[in-house]
């Protein structure tokens, strides 16, 4: 089948290998090695991502306000800090946090290649542990949200709304399980058909499908829209869907 979801990915870009090897059974990390291949790992393993980076770009027009912060949690290389530094004002601060210090240094090199000019910080903390937002207009968590301990998301989500000015808006990007069983089966099927298409062997799906178990623990779409509204988010919709991919926009 012809992959209309191929999207295109930068040559310069080192290829993801990480799995391509038989290798012991170990959690993901995002590491130094994951680290420099991580933009084709997204490229390859995220249905529509560009698409995706472009319409987070398209909202932030409506939604940063002038003199306000923008945080991305869970920054990485710092992609989507490029896509909104291209969308906002120069007066909007841009506010990247991750934990993994080789994602950060990929992050500083990637924004200086990009010769970015922007107004920004990149701040090393682990989202588990909560963190301090104030003045934002827009908080951003694409892929990232599933990697926090379940326990730990409701506080996160609380402190989101409070570090939000009024009308400003949590965008979350998430892998999703379906609501029942039979799609949930069939959207993972699709979605590993997705990564053959791009590339990726059968032993490279499996042993990351396993490295993941543990880490990377996704809810219901619906689940996500409770934790939202629970937290207090006034309204919520979906902006993308994909299978077992979701994107959410919610308003304070
Ligand atoms: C799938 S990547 C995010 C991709 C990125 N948002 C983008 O659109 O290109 C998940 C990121 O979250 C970070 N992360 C995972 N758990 C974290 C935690 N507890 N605290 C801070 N960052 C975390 C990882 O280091 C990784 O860079």
């Amino acid at each position: 089948m012809r992959d209309v979801t191929t999207e295109p990915t930068s040559p310069a870009k080192p290829k993801d290998t990480v799995y391509r090897e038989p290798r012991p059974v170990a959690d993901f990390e995002f590491d130094e090695a994951v680290a420099c291949v991580f933009d084709d790992m997204l490229n390859r393993s995220v249905p529509f991502y560009q698409e995706i980076q472009r319409m987070i770009a398209e909202m932030a027009t409506d939604f940063a306000t002038e003199g306000s912060n923008i945080y991305d949690l869970g920054c990485s290389t710092g992609n989507t800090l490029l896509s909104l530094g291209a969308a906002v004002g120069k007066s909007v601060k841009l506010i990247g946090v991750d934990y993994s210090e080789d994602m950060l240094k990929r992050c500083r090199d990637n924004l200086a290649d990009h010769g970015f000019e922007h107004a920004h910080e990149l701040i090393c903390a682990d989202l588990n542990q909560g963190m301090h937002i104030e003045g934002a207009s827009m908080v951003t968590m694409v892929l990232t949200m599933q990697f926090i301990r379940p326990l730990y998301r409701d506080t996160l989500t609380t402190s989101i709304l409070q570090g939000l000015n009024d009308n400003g808006c949590l965008i979350l990007v998430e892998k999703v399980l379906g609501e029942d069983s039979v799609f949930n089966r069939l959207f993972i099927k699709y979605y590993y058909d997705l990564k053959k298409r791009r590339g990726y062997s059968e032993l490279e799906i499996a042993q990351k499908r396993e490295a993941l178990e543990n880490v990377l623990v996704p809810y219901r779409l619906m689940e996500n829209r409770e934790m939202l509204l629970r937290a207090g988010f006034r309204c919520c919709d979906v902006f993308f869907k994909w299978y077992n991919f979701c994107g959410m926009v919610a308003l304070k």
